[in-house]
């Protein structure tokens, strides 16, 4: 979990001596194996909170943290649908970032509120609690595969390399 509301609004003056909470902001995003973005909508589309995180750490330009982060996008709305608009703005943002987004399952998750939950925050047990846990399941499969596919890819290359400078001292 990693805070967004108190991040002062992106301007691109401030880059040269960046907000303390700008630097957290980024260290944890750069920190982390991929990033789930979990959102309610507003007037169908992006929460103004969370734009304004992606616009923070997307820059300064050139040194983006989400750059080939995995992701996936998880929004909910008391609403039936499930904050759709909001989900696809997101995609729109993650895909011109670079971040290779999950797309199924898909999570537009309708009807969640206050009854949702239990006293102490936790999802009650049900069919959204079964929803969300398949979902952490396939992102956490997500995250791995993109690990492990460039993991793979790096070492591949590695040799490939190796074996053409040992053919080069045989020829
Ligand atoms: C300014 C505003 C705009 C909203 N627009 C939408 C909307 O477009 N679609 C929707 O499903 N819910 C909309 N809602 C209802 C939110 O889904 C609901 O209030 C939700 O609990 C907001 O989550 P938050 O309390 O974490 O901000 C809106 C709420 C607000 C305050």
């Amino acid at each position: 979990m990693i805070e967004i509301g108190d991040l002062p609004l992106y301007n691109q003056d401030l880059d040269a001596n960046p907000p303390e909470q700008w630097v957290r902001f980024r260290r944890q995003i750069g920190e982390a194996d991929g990033v789930l973005f979990c959102s309610p909508e507003y007037n169908r589309g992006i929460p103004g909170v969370l734009k304004n995180a992606i616009d923070v750490g997307s820059r300064p330009y050139g040194q983006s943290v989400f750059d080939k982060k995995p992701a996936a996008i998880v929004t909910a709305s008391p609403g039936s649908i499930g904050g759709f608009g909001s989900n696809h703005q997101i995609r729109q943002a993650a895909v011109f970032l670079n971040m290779p987004v999950m797309q199924q399952p898909e999570a537009y998750l309708g009807h969640v509120s206050d009854d949702s939950f239990d006293e102490s925050g936790c999802l009650k047990d049900g069919a959204l609690k079964d929803i969300i846990t398949g979902l952490a399941h396939a992102f956490a499969n997500w995250v791995d595969m993109i690990h492990r596919s460039r993991q793979l890819l790096a070492e591949d290359s590695s040799h490939r390399a190796q074996n053409a400078e040992k053919a080069k001292e045989h020829a």
